[in-house]
C-alpha cells in the first residue's frame, strides 16, 4: 500500500471539528500533519485534540513544508480562493469547504491554478458523500423516476434567531452572500448532482433582518430552468417558522423523490440531510368512493429509499468525503465535487443574485 496522504488543515473553527474524524479513523490513508489558524489558542487546542504537533499561524509558512501533500481549507468563503490558489501554486492538492468561492471568476482562477500545478481541487460538498445520496443518484440515473420534470427546495432558518451581528456568515463581504451561500448552497448542489446543470434563473432576493450585512439576503424566491428541460423552484426565508426546516423534492414522470426531515439534534441540522423517500406512480386511476380513496390521492405512500452500505465507507459523510479526496489525489481521478463541477453551483447562486439585481432572467453561460 502507498503511504498516507499528508494533510495540513487551515482554519480550526466549527467545521474543522467535523473534518477531524477521517484523520483520526483512517491514519493509513490520510495523516493530519500540521494545522494552521490565525488564532493561536484555537490552533493549539485543535492540534492537541487531533494529536498533531506542528502548529502554524500563517498559511504560507505551512505551505513551505515539502512533506505536506494536500491542504484542507476550512476558513471563511472570502479566503477560499486566495488560500486554494496559494496551496496549488505550492504544489499541494486542495480540499476546500463550501461555498467554493465568492465569485465565478475566483472559481475559474482556482481551477486554473490547480490545473497548471497538476493537483486535485475538490469542494467539500458533504451531502453528496452519504450512502443515501449514492442510492438516490443511482435510482435517478437508472431511470427510477423516469424523466425529471421539476424540482423544488424550501428552507427556513427557524423563528427568533439570535441577533448575531458581526458574525462573518451574516456578512456578504465575507460570505459572498446570505442564506444561499451559507446553507442553501448544500441543497442547490445536491439538486445539481441529481438533476444536472441549470441554464437560466429568474429571482428576487431581499434582506429583511437588520443583522444581515452588506446585502446578505435572507429571503429568496427563484425559478430555475435546467439544461435537461426540468424546471425548479427555490424558496428560502430567514427568521421564519415552518413545519419542516428544509426539504427538497425531485419530480419525474414515473414518481417523486423527497428528502426526509432531519432529526432535531444538537448537531447542525444541515448535516442530517441525505435520506430520501420515494413514491412511484402506479398508473391506477382512482375514483373517490370513500375516505381511503381520498387518502390514496391526497397522501400517497412514500417508501424509504434504502441505502447500500457497500456504497461508502462510513455513515459519516465527512469521513467519506475526505477518503474520496485521498483516492482522487492518489489516482488522479476527478472528484465527484471537483472545482470544475462546483463552479456550476456558484454560477447558479451568482445568477440568482444577478437576476434579482437586474430584474431580468439570467443565462448562466453568460457569467
Ligand atoms: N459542511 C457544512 O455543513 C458546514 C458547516 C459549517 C461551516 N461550513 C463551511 O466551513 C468553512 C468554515 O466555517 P466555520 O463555521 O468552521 O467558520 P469558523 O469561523 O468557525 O472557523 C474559521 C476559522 O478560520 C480561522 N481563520 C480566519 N482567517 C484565517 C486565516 N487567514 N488563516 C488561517 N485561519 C484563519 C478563524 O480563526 C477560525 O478559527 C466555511 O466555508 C463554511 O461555509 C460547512
Amino acid at each position: 500500500m502507498s503511504r498516507p496522504l499528508k494533510v495540513g488543515l487551515v482554519g480550526t473553527g466549527r467545521i474543522a471539528n467535523r473534518h477531524m474524524a477521517p484523520y483520526l479513523q483512517h491514519p493509513d490513508r490520510v495523516q493530519l500533519t500540521a494545522v494552521c489558524d490565525v488564532v493561536e489558542p484555537a490552533a493549539r487546542d485543535y492540534a492537541k485534540r487531533a494529536g498533531v504537533d506542528d502548529v502554524y499561524l500563517d498559511l504560507d509558512d505551512m505551505l513551505r513544508r515539502a512533506d505536506i501533500d494536500a491542504v484542507d481549507i476550512c476558513t471563511r468563503h472570502d479566503l477560499h480562493a486566495p488560500q486554494a490558489i496559494a496551496a496549488a501554486e505550492a504544489g499541494k492538492h486542495v480540499l476546500v469547504e463550501k461555498a467554493m468561492a465568492n465569485s465565478v471568476q475566483e472559481c475559474r482562477d482556482m481551477i486554473g491554478a490547480s490545473d497548471r500545478a497538476g493537483v486535485t481541487l475538490m469542494v467539500a460538498q458533504h451531502l453528496r458523500y452519504s450512502r443515501h445520496a449514492a442510492a438516490a443518484k443511482r435510482f435517478i440515473d437508472g431511470g427510477g423516476l423516469g424523466e425529471i420534470e421539476a424540482v423544488r427546495h424550501q428552507s427556513t432558518s427557524g423563528g427568533n434567531m439570535p441577533d448575531d451581528t458581526g458574525h462573518w456568515m451574516r456578512d456578504a463581504k465575507y460570505a459572498g452572500g446570505g442564506m444561499l451561500m451559507v446553507t442553501v448552497v448544500h441543497h442547490l448542489d445536491l439538486l445539481r448532482y441529481f438533476v444536472g446543470n441549470v441554464k437560466r434563473v429568474t429571482a428576487i432576493c431581499r434582506t429583511l433582518q437588520p443583522y444581515r450585512l452588506n446585502g446578505a439576503e435572507d429571503e429568496v424566491t427563484a425559478i430555475l430552468e435546467f439544461e435537461n428541460g426540468a424546471i425548479g423552484n427555490v424558496f428560502t426565508k430567514g427568521n421564519a417558522r415552518s413545519p419542516e426546516p428544509a426539504y427538497y423534492l425531485v419530480y419525474g414522470n414515473k414518481g417523486t423523490l423527497a428528502s426526509t426531515p432531519p432529526e432535531p439534534t444538537r448537531k447542525m441540522a444541515i448535516t442530517q440531510f441525505g435520506r430520501h423517500r420515494v413514491s412511484l406512480n402506479t398508473g391506477e386511476v382512482l375514483d373517490v368512493h370513500n375516505e381511503d380513496d381520498l387518502k390514496k390521492i391526497l397522501q400517497p405512500e412514500f417508501e424509504p429509499l434504502p441505502a447500500d452500505p457497500a456504497d461508502q465507507h462510513s455513515d459519516d459523510y465527512f469521513v467519506n468525503e475526505v477518503l474520496h479526496f485521498e483516492e482522487c489525489c492518489r489516482t488522479g481521478r476527478e472528484p465527484i465535487s471537483s472545482g470544475r463541477d462546483n463552479i456550476e453551483t456558484i454560477k447558479l447562486i451568482m445568477g440568482i443574485y444577478e437576476s434579482s439585481r437586474t430584474g431580468k432572467s439570467v443565462d448562466l453561460d453568460t457569467l
